[in-house]
């Protein structure tokens, strides 16, 4: 048996939708994801992955085979030169599925450094980047990779598609609040939303905001301004919203935690259900989760160093 290999789960502050187009987007990985073991199966079999508290239990296909995950396995094995390995690798989570909290690119790269652990071959980032990326591709068709960054490097900073992560450095830890709504959705159905509302142009001006939103709280955050970070925030629900990519819940939810006292509040992630986050005095954090809780979604207060 070889040792446990992390994909970390992510929370999108600002730029998600707009970063497929290119502009930046503030993201930071969370303290929690995916781990995976790459279990070797003497009898022989088919490379399998399973993760059971996804109840996910897939074997690695071609890239004609029915399930998702099942040909996303495959591409990485592909990507790898690996063939099909007779083993198990076996996933644990901390993040939920399909929330916008990056699980499923925190499973490939967790997928990914097994694999490599198991091949005795060496981390290089790239390459893990790369299978990921193949990875997610077949899950979420036009992904901006944001998601693989940050499930790689952990940590937070401003992705963009053209240059990848620069991380930055914080002076003082980020309190984010976060809570996931059990809404079903699907990313690549809200990101071919977000085609159809702007007809796939980059220059569309609500793209360009969630851009240029980006740029303003990035520096209102490193200027320590929460405030500030949090306007920025509260625009770029407004914006995504107008996009078509919120719900009611969502809307309901961060309104409330504005209410109870939060800088901010948005959807996270591609929308359309899934995850939310508020960032708040500390004083009002308990308010802020108590009003989520009365409102049926149990949330966590995650610390971003
Ligand atoms: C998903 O976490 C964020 C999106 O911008 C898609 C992507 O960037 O791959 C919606």
């Amino acid at each position: 048996m070889s040792g446990v290999s992390i994909g970390w789960g992510k929370v999108i502050l600002l730029g998600e939708h707009a970063v497929v187009y290119g502009y930046p987007a503030l993201a930071a990985a969370l303290d929690r994801g995916v781990t995976m073991q790459a279990v070797p199966t003497p009898a022989g079999g088919p490379l399998r992955l399973d993760v059971p508290v996804w109840d996910l239990a897939v074997t690695a296909g071609a890239l004609d085979d029915h399930h998702p995950i099942g040909r996303a396995l495959g591409a990485i094995a592909d990507h790898l030169g690996l063939g099909r390995p007779a083993l198990s690798l076996v996933g644990e989570s901390q993040i939920p599925v399909g929330a916008g909290l990056g699980s499923s690119a925190a499973m490939a790269v967790a997928v990914t450094r097994a694999l490599l652990v198991w091949a005795k071959r060496k981390e290089d980032p790239a390459v893990i980047a790369e299978a990921a990326g193949a990875s997610e591709g077949i899950v979420h068709g036009r992904a901006s990779g944001v998601d693989v960054a940050l499930a790689l490097a952990g940590g937070i900073g401003v992705f963009r598609k053209a240059s990848g992560l620069r991380k930055l450095a914080l002076s003082t830890p980020l309190r984010i609040l976060v809570a996931a709504t059990t809404e079903p959705r699907n990313t690549a159905d809200m990101i071919q939303r977000v085609t159809d509302a702007t007809n796939g142009k980059k220059e569309d001006p609500r793209l360009a905001e969630l851009g240029s939103l980006t740029d303003t709280g990035t520096t209102a955050l490193l200027g320590g301004d929460l405030a500030g970070l949090g306007a920025a925030m509260n625009r770029a629900h407004a914006v995504l919203a107008g996009l078509g990519v919120s719900t009611p819940k969502l809307d309901i939810l961060c309104d409330a935690a504005r209410t109870a006292g939060a800088h901010g509040a948005k959807l996270t992630g591609a929308g359309g259900g899934g995850a939310i986050i508020a960032i708040a005095p500390r004083e009002a954090e308990g308010a802020i989760l108590a009003a989520w809780k009365e409102r049926g979604v149990v949330g966590f207060q995650t610390t971003i160093r």
